[in-house]
C-alpha cells in the first residue's frame, strides 16, 4: 500500500470522447500541445511532477528570501555533503543548468564524453560546446525483451574504444547515468560504477554521475543487487566513486523545480560559481527561491526512506506485470521511473515511416485521455536514420497515482490492443528544424 495517506487533492478532468477527439485535432496529433485540463491521467513525464509532503509545504513557508546566504542555502548544502560527500554544492533552477555549467566549463571542440546513454539535454550540452557525445552502455541496454538486472551498466570495452580512438587528452571527462533515464529508467550497478571509477583513476580523467534518479538507483542495487546496506549508505557508496554529479532535483528531489552541482575540485567549483552569477544567480540561490532551496532539502531527504522507494518500485514492477499479463507488449524489464510500450510489436501494421509509436501515444489519448510520450521516429530519426525502437514511455509521477489510476491506464491499453488493427499511422504537417518531437504537428495518414 501507498506508505503516505492523502491530505490535499486535486481533481482529474474527465472528458468525453468528442472533446479528445477535437483536442487531438487541435493540437496536430502532438500531445505536447494538448492542454492539461483535458488530461485524465497524465504520464508524460516524472520530472517536475512530484507531489510534495507536508513537510515540504512546510518547508515554504521557511525561506528566507535574503538575496546572499540565505539559511536554505545551507540546509541544502548540509543534506546535499551528507547524501553525497561532495565538498561544493551549487544550486541551478533545474537539471540542464547544472549540465550547461559543467560542460560549458569542461568541454572543448571535438573532445568526446562517454556516458552510458546520454539524456537529450547532455547530449545537446556538450554538442553546444562543439563536443561528442557518446553512448557506451552494454549491448544488451538495446534489447526490448531480454532480463538484465542492471541493463543501464556501462561497457568498459566500449570506453577503452573511445580512449583508442581519441586518446586521453580528448576525453575531458566520463559521465554515467543513474538510473539510465534514455535506456528505460535501467539501474547501473554498485560494481559497474566502481570499475567505471577504476578505469577513470587509471587514466586520470574525471568521473561525474547524473543522478537525477539516485535514490531509485540505489533502491535497485539493495534488491537486486542484495546489498544488506541501507539506501543511504548505498548511495553514498556510489558518489564516493566519483568526482562529482549533476541533479535535476525534480526527480529524486520530490521537488515541482530545482537541480544541483555537487562536486570536489576547488578550482573548477569556482569556475561555475563565477559563470553561475553571470547567468543563473548568486551561489547561495542559483535561480531559485529560498523556500525552493528548503523543499529540495527535504525532497532529497525524504527520498531516501526505504518504504517510500519500495512503494515506488514495486508500483511501477505491479504496473509493467499488469501490461503484460493483459498481453500487451513492453520493454522488459521494467526500470525505476516510467513503463515503455513496445509500438512496433503492438501496432505490427504500421510502417516505421507512419510513426507508430507517435500513433499509439495519440490513441491512448483518444481512448482514455491517458498521456504518454513517444520515444520514436518522430523523436530520434535524422537524414533518413530510423532508431531500432518505437516506444511510447508511460512515466508514473512520484507520489501522485494511486494503483486504481494505474489499473485505470492498464485498462485503457487492452481496449485499445483488442482494437489494435483500427490504429492509423500519421504523418508530418510541419517540423521545427530542431527537437522537432515538440512542436510537431501530423494528420492522420
Ligand atoms: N538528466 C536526465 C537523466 C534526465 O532524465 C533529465 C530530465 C535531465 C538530465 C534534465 O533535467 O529537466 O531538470 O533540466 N528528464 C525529464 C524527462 C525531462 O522527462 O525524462 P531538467
Amino acid at each position: 500500500m501507498e506508505p503516505f495517506k492523502i491530505k490535499a487533492v486535486e481533481t482529474i478532468p474527465v472528458t468525453s470522447r468528442e472533446q479528445r477527439q477535437a483536442a487531438l485535432q487541435e493540437a496536430g496529433y502532438n500531445v505536447f500541445n494538448l492542454p492539461s485540463h483535458l488530461i485524465t491521467v497524465d504520464l508524460l513525464t516524472d520530472s517536475g511532477t512530484s507531489a510534495m509532503s507536508d513537510q515540504q509545504w512546510a518547508s515554504l513557508m521557511q525561506g528566507d528570501e535574503s538575496y546572499a546566504g540565505s539559511r536554505n542555502y545551507f540546509r541544502l548544502e548540509e543534506t546535499v555533503r551528507r547524501i553525497t560527500g561532495y565538498r561544493h554544492v551549487i544550486p541551478t533552477h533545474q537539471g540542464r543548468m547544472a549540465e550547461n555549467l559543467l560542460f560549458t566549463n569542461l568541454v572543448k571542440p571535438y573532445d568526446h564524453v562517454p556516458n552510458n546513454i546520454h539524456f537529450d539535454t547532455t547530449r545537446a550540452n556538450i554538442e553546444h560546446n562543439n563536443g561528442v557525445a557518446v553512448n557506451c552502455v552494454i549491448d544488451e541496454a538495446y534489447d526490448p525483451v531480454e532480463e538484465v538486472p542492471f541493463k543501464g551498466n556501462m561497457d568498459l570495452h566500449k570506453l577503452d574504444r573511445v580512449l583508442l580512438e581519441v586518446g586521453r587528452e580528448r576525453i575531458p571527462l566520463v559521465v554515467l547515468t543513474i538510473t539510465n533515464n534514455s535506456g528505460g529508467g535501467q539501474p547501473v550497478s554498485l560494481q559497474n560504477a566502481s570499475q567505471v571509477s577504476d578505469w577513470c583513476r587509471r587514466h586520470d580523467i574525471p568521473f561525474f554521475y547524473d543522478a537525477c534518479r539516485f535514490a531509485e538507483n540505489a533502491y535497485f542495487n539493495k534488491v537486486r543487487g542484495n546489498q544488506s546496506e541501507g539506501i543511504a549508505e548505498i548511495a553514498r557508496a556510489f558518489f564516493q566513486l566519483a568526482d562529482g554529479c549533476t541533479v535535476s532535483a525534480k526527480k529524486d528531489g520530490l521537488v515541482n523545480i530545482g537541480g544541483f552541482v555537487a562536486l570536489n575540485d576547488d578550482d573548477l567549483a569556482a569556475r561555475l560559481k563565477n559563470m553561475l552569477v553571470m547567468i543563473e544567480g548568486f551561489p547561495t540561490y542559483g535561480g531559485l527561491a529560498g523556500r525552493d532551496l528548503e523543499a529540495m532539502a527535504q525532497g532529497l531527504d525524504e527520498v531516501l526512506d526505504e518504504r517510500y522507494l519500495a512503494h515506488r518500485i514495486g508500483q511501477l514492477q505491479e504496473f509493467g506485470q499488469a501490461l503484460c499479463k493483459a498481453g500487451i507488449p513492453i520493454v522488459k524489464p521494467v526500470g525505476g521511473h516510467a513503463v515503455y510500450l513496445d509500438a512496433k510489436r503492438f501496432l505490427p501494421h504500421l510502417p516505421q515511416e507512419q510513426f507508430p509509436a507517435q500513433a499509439l501515444t495519440c490513441a491512448l489519448y483518444l481512448e482514455g485521455g491517458v498521456r504518454g510520450v513517444e520515444i520514436g521516429g518522430l523523436m530520434f530519426a535524422a537524414d533518413g536514420e530510423w532508431p531500432e525502437l518505437e516506444l511510447v514511455r508511460l512515466a508514473v509521477p512520484r507520489r501522485v497515482y494511486t494503483r486504481s489510476h494505474l489499473e485505470y491506464v492498464v485498462e485503457v491499453c487492452a481496449q485499445l490492443y483488442a482494437q489494435r488493427e483500427s490504429i492509423r499511422g500519421l504523418r508530418i504537417t510541419y517540423e521545427a528544424p530542431v527537437l522537432r518531437h515538440f512542436t510537431a504537428r501530423l494528420e492522420l495518414v
